[in-house]
C-alpha cells in the first residue's frame, strides 16, 4: 500500500473513531491540570501531489468548506498543508517555502541561472540560493562577488578555479554530489567537462540573503568599461590586442571544454594551503535509524568558514526527527522526494508546508521543525548554513537527557514512554511505531 493511502486510511479510521485519552497515566500523578489537554487528532497529511483521483477541498474533518471559486489543482495537490492545514497550525509565520520553479529563469546560450534571494522569500536574510545549468564546455564566466559562495553539484562534472589575494591557485574537478567553497571577493571560474553527454548543474548558496547573481562582477563586464588606453597600459601591450574584446557581459557561453587531464590545464601547481573544492559524494553516509546523512562543515572542508551543510537520506515512512539549530537559519533545497514541514515559531506559531524536489525552505534560527517523508521514494534534501560549524538540538536528546520527572511534569507522560527517550540522536527516526 502506498503510504499515502496508509496515512489517510489512518486519517479516516481516526476522525470516525475519535480515540478518547487514554485513561491510566501510570506515575503521572499530577495536580488538576491548569490547561486542557492538546487535541487527540493526529492531524495527518491528507492528501500529497501523488494522490489519484483526489479533487483537494479546504476541508478537515468538521472544519473548512468546499471551495467554490477558481481553483489552481496542481498546485493544490502539491500543497495540501496551507490548503487544509493542520489543526496545530496557528498564528503569523513569515513564507517559508519558494519553488525554484516560480524563479525567473536567466537563459544564456549554453545554459541558464535562476536564483533566490530575499526579493522572492523575506524571511531568508542570510542566505541566497542560484540554480545554474551549464551545457558541455559552457562558462560561468571568471568573476568574484563581495559574498563567500559555496556549491553542491547536482549533475555532471565541472572545473573550478580560484585565485587569491596571496596569487595562490587553485584548480579543482567535480562530479554529482561534491561540494566547492570560494570566500567572499575571490576570483573564479566554473566551467562543464565533457566526461557526460549533458553538461551539468549544481546549486550555489550565497552567505547573504540580498545577494542577487545578476550583480556580480565580471571580467568581461570590467573591460568592457574601462578606457582601453587604461588596458593597454595596464597589460604593456599595444591597444590593438583589445580589438575584439566583448562589448557587454557574457556570463553564461559556450566554449570548448577543458583538457580532460587537470594536470594539463594548470600554470602554476595548485599552492593554496587549502582546498576549495571538497568531494563529498566520496564520504560514507553516517547510518540513522530512519535513513543517512553526511555532514560536511569546515571540520572536513576547512576552507568553507561560513557554509555548512548536511545532506540527508530519508527512507519511506521515515523523518528528520523534531529539532532545531541553536543560533543559524537553515535553507533547505529537496532533491528528491516529498516532504512535509512545521517550523514552529514560538508564540503559539506554526505553520505546515509541503514541498517537492527543487523547492527551498527558509527555517530561521532555533524555531523547532521536522522534515517528514510524504511520498513513496526515498527523500534527499539538503541542510545547509551560514556557519562553519553544523549544530542542532535533538528534542528527544533534550528530553532524554533531563531529569524523568521533570519530563513527565510538562508532559504526563508514561515510564515506559519515558525509558524509549533516545540518550543517542537519532536525526532520522525510521515510520511511526504502533501503539504496545
Ligand atoms: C549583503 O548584500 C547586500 C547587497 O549586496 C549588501 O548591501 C550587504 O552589505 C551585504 N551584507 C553583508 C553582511 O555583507
Ligand atoms: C573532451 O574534450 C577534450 C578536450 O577538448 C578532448 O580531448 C576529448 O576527446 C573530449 N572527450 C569526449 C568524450 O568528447
Ligand atoms: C566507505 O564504505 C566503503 C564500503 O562499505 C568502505 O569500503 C570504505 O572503506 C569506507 N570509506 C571510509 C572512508 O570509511
Amino acid at each position: 500500500m502506498h503510504s499515502w493511502c496508509l496515512l489517510s486510511t489512518l486519517a479516516l479510521i481516526s476522525t470516525a473513531l475519535a480515540v478518547p485519552a487514554p485513561s491510566v497515566v501510570s506515575s503521572a500523578p499530577a495536580a488538576t491540570p491548569t490547561v486542557p489537554y492538546a487535541s487527540d487528532d493526529p492531524n495527518y497529511p491528507l492528501w500529497t501531489d501523488e494522490s489519484v483521483g483526489v479533487t483537494p477541498e479546504p476541508i478537515r474533518g468538521t472544519l473548512g468548506a468546499k471551495i467554490l471559486g477558481p481553483q489552481n489543482i496542481p498546485m493544490e495537490l502539491q500543497n495540501s498543508d496551507a490548503f487544509a492545514p493542520p489543526t496545530t497550525d496557528a498564528g503569523d509565520v513569515e513564507n517559508f517555502k519558494w519553488p525554484f520553479s516560480l524563479s525567473h529563469n536567466r537563459l544564456q546560450t549554453g545554459g541558464w541561472a535562476r536564483q533566490q534571494n530575499v526579493n522572492q522569500m523575506p524571511v531568508a536574510t542570510a542566505i541566497a540560493g542560484v540554480n545554474m545549468r551549464l551545457e558541455v564546455g559552457a562558462i560561468r564566466e571568471m568573476h568574484w562577488h563581495t559574498d563567500g559562495e559555496w556549491a553542491y553539484v547536482l549533475a555532471g562534472d565541472l572545473r573550478v578555479s580560484c585565485v587569491t589575494p596571496d596569487g595562490q591557485v587553485y584548480l579543482g574537478d567535480v562530479t554529482a554530489g561534491d561540494l566547492w567553497y570560494f570566500p567572499a571577493g575571490y576570483p573564479h571560474s566554473i566551467q562543464a567537462k565533457n566526461t557526460t553527454a549533458d553538461g551539468a548543474e549544481f546549486l550555489l548558496i550565497f552567505d547573504n540573503g540580498s545577494f542577487s547573481e545578476d550583480s556580480t562582477f565580471l571580467l568581461t563586464d570590467w573591460l568592457a568599461h574601462v578606457p582601453k588606453e587604461v588596458i593597454a597600459k595596464n597589460f604593456q601591450v599595444d591597444i590593438s590586442a583589445f580589438d575584439h574584446i566583448p562589448s557587454k557581459e557574457l556570463y553564461i557561453f559556450p566554449s570548448a571544454p577543458p583538457p580532460e587531464d587537470i594536470n594539463s590545464d594548470m600554470v602554476v601547481p595548485n599552492d593554496t594551503p587549502l582546498a576549495y573544492t571538497f568531494a563529498m559524494s566520496k564520504v560514507n553516509a553516517t547510518e540513522a535509524p530512519g535513513g543517512s546523512y553526511k555532514v560536511v562543515d569546515s571540520r572536513t572542508f576547512p576552507a568553507a568558514t561560513t557554509v555548512c551543510t548536511a545532506e540527508v537520506t530519508v527512507e519511506v515512512g521515515g523523518m528528520r526527527e523534531l529539532h532545531w539549530h541553536p543560533t543559524e537559519p537553515e535553507w533547505t533545497y529537496f532533491v528528491t522526494g516529498s516532504a512535509r514541514i512545521t517550523v514552529y515559531a514560538s508564540s503559539a506559531s506554526a505553520q505546515t508546508f509541503d514541498f517537492q524536489p527543487g523547492d527551498i525552505a527558509y527555517i530561521p534560527p532555533s524555531f523547532g521543525h521536522y522534515v517528514e517523508n510524504t511520498g513513496n521514494e526515498p527523500l534527499v534534501f539538503l541542510e545547509i548554513f551560514r556557519s562553519g560549524l553544523f549544530q542542532d538540538i535533538s528534542l528527544n536528546q533534550w528530553l532524554a537527557l533531563t531529569p524523568p520527572e521533570l519530563v513527565k511534569a510538562h508532559l504526563n507522560l508514561d515510564d515506559a514512554t519515558i525509558a524509549r527517550l533516545s540518550k543517542v540522536k537519532q536525526e532520522v527516526v525510521g515510520p511511526a511505531k504502533s501503539v504496545a
